[in-house]
């Protein structure tokens, strides 16, 4: 099976909902910002600050090329990932992807609680957030809706909801896995 690319906002639920999915597929799950972690041996923020913004998205690029050759595995990428260079036509040439659309409260609410590990975000205030994810969302939508499917991600705050949005997602999806999640339930 062609690799499943979920593509988003930061906080947007790509990490959240793509290892449940490989839980409950069966299917490998790589969170493409744990692969440059620990090919770089260094966290994001590590990267950013020795290779500055720059350096981190030829690394991005670098590595989607390998995770995209990749058999039955669930991609989540970062937020940037499909606005940089032609990530977003390498994606769509390789597998599916599912942009995880979710409302402005809801990524703000999300990205209070983690604020401190994203880079790109972690020195601002509340309202800076709030300014921040409505004015890149717009330019980032450009890239975003170029996915094969949109996908709500608003219900993704708890085991239930999440569990729901599994179901809904292989539903849509990956009609193939529907009897697998049926029987494991
Ligand atoms: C980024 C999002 C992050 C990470 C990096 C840059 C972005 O990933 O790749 O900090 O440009 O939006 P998440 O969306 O998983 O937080």
């Amino acid at each position: 099976m062609r690799p499943v690319f979920l593509i988003g906002f930061m906080g947007s639920g790509k990490s959240t909902l793509g290892h449940a999915l490989a839980k409950a597929t069966g299917l490998r799950f790589i969170d493409l910002d744990t692969y440059i972690e620990s090919r770089c041996n260094a966290t994001v923020r590590e990267v950013f600050a020795t290779c500055g913004e720059n350096g981190f998205r030829d690394i991005e690029r670098r590595l989607l090329h390998e995770v995209s050759r990749m058999q039955d595995t669930i991609v989540a990428c970062g937020g940037g990932t499909p606005c940089f260079f032609d990530n977003m036509d390498t994606m769509n040439a390789s597998g599916l992807t599912v942009y995880l659309q979710a409302s402005h409260r809801k990524l703000h609410s999300r990205l209070l609680e983690s604020r401190d590990k994203r880079p790109l975000i972690s020195a601002m205030t509340d309202r800076q957030l709030l300014d921040y994810i409505t004015a890149t969302l717009d330019s980032r939508a450009a890239h975003y809706i170029k996915a094969g499917a949109t996908f709500c991600a608003d219900r993704l705050d708890d085991r239930r909801q999440i569990d729901e949005s599994v179901k809904r997602f292989i539903n849509q999806f990956m009609p193939e896995f529907t009897d697998t999640i049926n029987k494991n339930k």
